[in-house]
């Protein structure tokens, strides 16, 4: 059975993160979504919350699962069974970033986990959690940016409804 895991922290998740889920998802017979509950971070949406939304949001791909992890990505993957991570690459600059978290990735798990990159459609290119966070916290417009269920949750975790 292939199996792989999509990690990240989803807070919140975004259309460019479901365009990868549905692109990873059928190249996979199970696609695991893990978000990261980060203790060291104040999010958004608390990680029940984050995985709630991504349920609802893959609902309809039978192969998807999300999960959630705490501490290190090779960890949860050497202790769940997961050798394969697909990341998304928008630009050059995230390009730089994954390959070094990649790379550290590889080498500390001794050759456990590869990391794949899925490059983003170029309509969600310039999509990120942090703006749509900073568009959202001044009710500036967001439905470009993730599903309008979703939306109408992250206005009103700013007291916009
Ligand atoms: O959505 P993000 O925040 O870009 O996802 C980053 C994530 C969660 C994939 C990465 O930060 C991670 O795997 N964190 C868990 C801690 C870990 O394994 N760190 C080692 C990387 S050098």
């Amino acid at each position: 059975m292939k199996r792989a895991v999509y990690p990240g922290s989803f807070d919140p998740m975004t259309l460019g993160h479901l365009d990868i889920i549905r692109r990873a998802a059928p190249m996979f017979d199970e696609l695991t979504v893990a978000v990261l509950n980060n203790t060291q971070k104040t999010p958004l949406f608390s990680v029940e919350e984050r995985v709630n939304i991504l349920e609802k949001a893959t609902e309809d791909l039978p192969n998807v699962k999300v999960s959630s992890f705490s501490g290190l990505l090779i960890d949860y993957c050497r202790d769940n069974g997961f050798h394969i991570a697909v990341r998304g690459l928008r630009a050059i600059t995230d390009f730089e970033y994954e390959l070094q978290i990649a790379q550290a990735n590889r080498q500390m798990s001794k050759d456990a986990l590869d990391t794949i990159f899925l490059t983003t459609s170029l309509e969600y290119a310039y999509l990120s959690s942090t703006s749509v966070k900073e568009f959202a916290s001044f009710n500036g417009d967001i439905s470009k940016c993730v599903p309008d269920w979703e939306a109408e949750l992250i206005y009103q975790k700013y007291g916009y409804r």
